[in-house]
């Protein structure tokens, strides 16, 4: 039988007096306490909320060196009158799931994520900014700890959940380089899943395009280097002849919960929306006959962040970001039914109380 009741210990040194609210470092500021569950003998247990700190690590560690390692990102954010609020959180929890399955790793349960992140944000509750479009980033996340280097699945796994204060994550409109060499993710790997892996295999690649001045990668397909993916760590999304159009997550591109929120927004407010496979050659082309109105990224972190420029093959196209409508229509709405500025007629927020 799981063992779903943890044990809540908190801190008596807490370092909120640290945090400047007006300057707050992306994912360099963390909260007082974490969730923390382990498993073993096949179930989950120990599950408690602790003072965040440091645990120790066997240097065998199988998920260090074979990458048995997946992540959730999601934010809680304070309602106009101060209460704190989550979005969309069992989107997560199933996301989170569905990850560890493409890993070989156990699930664990719906209503303890849900609670644990729920206990977890009532007691850091002060370290949740209140400006709109800042938040308490919750970073979830289960790694293998079995201390063995023979590659084969693990046993044992930890669970954990902790906080980061943040602000806007790329304030800026983005370049991007349209990468014909480098890739994501193929048919049949990992693309779908947040699996560390995933982002260390796009470091070079990023390094790569930040040395010839670009800011993030726009994925293609692994066959014919042709077929947009993603962006940096990000959906993407065009707005082209006055329809939207963002590829299908048909395996290789994450399945974003603020693209599927974007959706959803654009559905419910009339615009027309086209999801279907789209070509850089077709993006190109859209972007010198004058067809291309905007392109922008969606995902937790960054919520929307605008394009102003695609580099492909030594040809670029620019774009005016301050031209754009339907992503900060888009912003301002996500942010807006974060904040409870805008009536929630989704049901997706939850209040913490
Ligand atoms: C998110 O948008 O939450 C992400 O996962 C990006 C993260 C790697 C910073």
């Amino acid at each position: 039988m799981i063992d779903t009741s943890f044990k809540i210990t908190k801190t008596e040194n807490s370092k909120i007096s640290e945090l400047d609210f007006n300057n707050i470092p992306f994912g360099r500021a963390f909260s007082d306490h974490m969730f923390v569950a382990d498993y073993k003998d096949g179930q989950w247990g120990d599950m408690r909320i602790e003072p965040f700190g440091n645990f120790s690590i066997h240097p065998a560690n199988i998920a260090w060196h074979y990458g048995q390692s997946v992540f959730e990102g999601m934010k809680a954010t304070k309602a106009i009158d101060g209460t704190p609020m989550l979005f969309r959180p069992e989107q997560h929890s199933i996301r989170i799931n569905k990850s560890a399955e493409r890993l070989c790793m156990p699930a664990f349960p719906e209503d303890t994520f849900l609670e644990a992140v729920y206990e977890l944000v009532k007691l850091d509750q002060d370290w949740i900014p209140k400006d709109e479009g800042s938040a308490l980033y919750l970073r979830p996340y289960m790694i293998a700890m079995d201390e063995f280097i023979g590659v084969q699945v693990a046993k044992t796994y930890k669970f954990i959940i902790f906080c980061c204060p943040v602000g806007p994550y790329y304030s800026n409109a983005v370049k991007l380089k349209a990468d014909d060499k480098f890739i994501r993710a193929a048919e049949g790997g990992t693309g779908e899943a947040k699996a560390a892996g995933n982002y260390a295999g796009s470091l070079y690649p990023a390094k790569l395009a930040k040395e010839e001045g670009f800011d993030q990668i726009m994925w293609l397909d692994a066959k014919d280097h042709k077929k947009i993916q993603e962006v940096g760590t990000m959906n993407i999304f065009f707005v082209i002849n006055d329809t939207i159009i963002t590829p299908p997550t048909s395996g290789t591109i994450l399945k974003g919960i603020t693209r599927d929120s974007a959706l959803q927004i654009f559905e419910a407010n009339g615009y027309k929306v086209d999801i279907r496979d789209l070509t850089i050659d077709e993006v190109m082309a859209a972007g010198k006959d004058g067809s291309l109105q905007e392109v922008f990224g969606t995902g937790t972190a960054a919520v929307v962040a605008n394009v102003k420029e695609i580099g492909y093959k030594g040809d670029s196209i620019t774009l005016n970001p301050d031209n754009y409508k339907v992503s900060p229509f888009l912003k301002d709405t996500i942010n807006g039914l974060r904040s409870t500025r805008i009536e929630d007629t989704y049901g997706w927020t939850v209040r913490v109380v």
